[in-house]
């Protein structure tokens, strides 16, 4: 065992501690120098058999020269973990430049546009919403509206009907009744946004399923100015101030007197043209006082409380607002169709 050797073998190690370039290649020499199997621990394991004073100095020099190993390797390995670490953070740097994938952004349907439209008008009048099921019975759809069993009102509103007196309802009216039936003798100011289904299909302007906002006002003294002057500020929101209202008398056995609401045509200004059928105006909704019979019949006395009742089709109003050729358009989702609307929702 020699001296030379040792500082050779330390010097040979430095060296290439000095020279390796990866984390790897130093765990390797690592490996050389200092596993079990190295040159410095088989020397370290033959000590033994140097006499007591030789065996003192060899074992301080290879305790050194594997100090000095070990130290140097210790050093170039942080420098070699900081670098690669600083390497891997630029390879995987995100090109904040690069073009994106860019998302599809959807439009909504015009038939939630509008009707979101609706409820806000009606809501800043002071009106709130209610509610009633879809599902229907023949008492509050037809008899608490008074309209009874042979009435031949019913032929109109022919329905899907789930057994002989429960039915998809026809329209939003049966909420009124429930809507009194719980307010009972209170003043109310309702509307009740809902679908509703006929079975009807006859033209491009009917669907088995559609969409009504009922409403209902009750309190003392109500007369029909009331009804026309809050129908002129919906139209008037909903369609601009220019248009005219008109009503026109009409019949619904829930209200005496009924009247049709008739909107100048947006086409003509009310001049006539084909799209009013000559007539200047257009038909939007059905309203009217409130029957006595359907007060009474709901818990309120006629003789104290009147009110008036309007029923709007959701779907007309949005045709007519965004002049829709064809109601089934607005239930098909085809793309083409409601991408038009992304700017207005
Ligand atoms: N329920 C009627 C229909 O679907 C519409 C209607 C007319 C509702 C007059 C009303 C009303 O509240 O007063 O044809």
């Amino acid at each position: 065992m020699k001296k030379e050797t040792l500082l050779l073998l330390q010097d040979a190690a430095l060296k290439q501690i000095k020279e390796v370039v990866n984390s790897e290649a130093l765990h390797n020499v690592r490996h050389t120098y200092l596993s079990r199997k190295s040159e410095l621990s088989i020397l370290m394991s033959q000590l033994g058999r140097l006499p007591n004073e030789k065996r003192r100095q060899f074992g301080q020099l290879i305790n050194g020269v594997r100090s000095a190993i070990t130290k140097a390797i210790e050093e170039k390995m942080a420098l070699l973990k900081a670098q690669e670490l600083t390497e891997k953070l630029a390879k995987e740097k995100v090109d904040i430049s690069l073009p994106g994938k860019g998302a599809t952004v959807g439009a909504r349907n015009p038939f939630h546009i509008i009707t979101d439209e609706m409820v806000e008008i009606f809501l800043g009048m002071g009106f709130e919403i209610a509610d009633g099921p879809e599902v229907e019975s023949d008492y509050f759809n037809f008899e608490l509206m008074n309209i009874p069993k042979d009435h031949p009102a019913r032929d109109m509103q022919d329905t899907f009907y789930i057994n002989e007196s429960l039915l998809l309802r026809t329209h939003t009216s049966p909420v009124q009744a429930r809507a009194m039936q719980e307010n009972r003798g209170r003043p109310l100011r309702v509307i009740c946004p809902g679908k509703t289904y006929r079975r009807d299909d006859d033209d491009v302007t009917h669907s088995h399923q559609f969409a009504q906002i009922e409403g209902l006002l009750i309190d003392k003294d109500i007369n029909i100015g009331h009804l026309k002057a809050t129908l002129e500020l919906f139209v008037h929101k909903m369609f601009g101030e220019k248009r005219k209202i008109r009503l026109r008398s009409s019949f619904f056995p829930f209200t005496e007197p009924s009247v049709e609401v008739d909107i100048t045509c947006a086409n003509c200004s009310g001049r006539g043209c084909h799209m009013c059928k000559g007539t200047g105006y257009i038909e939007i909704l059905g309203a009217g006082i409130v029957h006595p019979n359907v007060l009474k019949m709901n818990g309120y006395d006629p003789e104290v409380y009147s009110g008036f009742a309007f029923g709007i089709g959701i779907e007309r109003v949005a045709i007519l607002r965004y002049d829709i050729d064809d109601i089934r358009k607005i239930y098909q989702n085809d793309v083409r169709f409601l991408q038009q609307f992304k700017k207005v929702s």
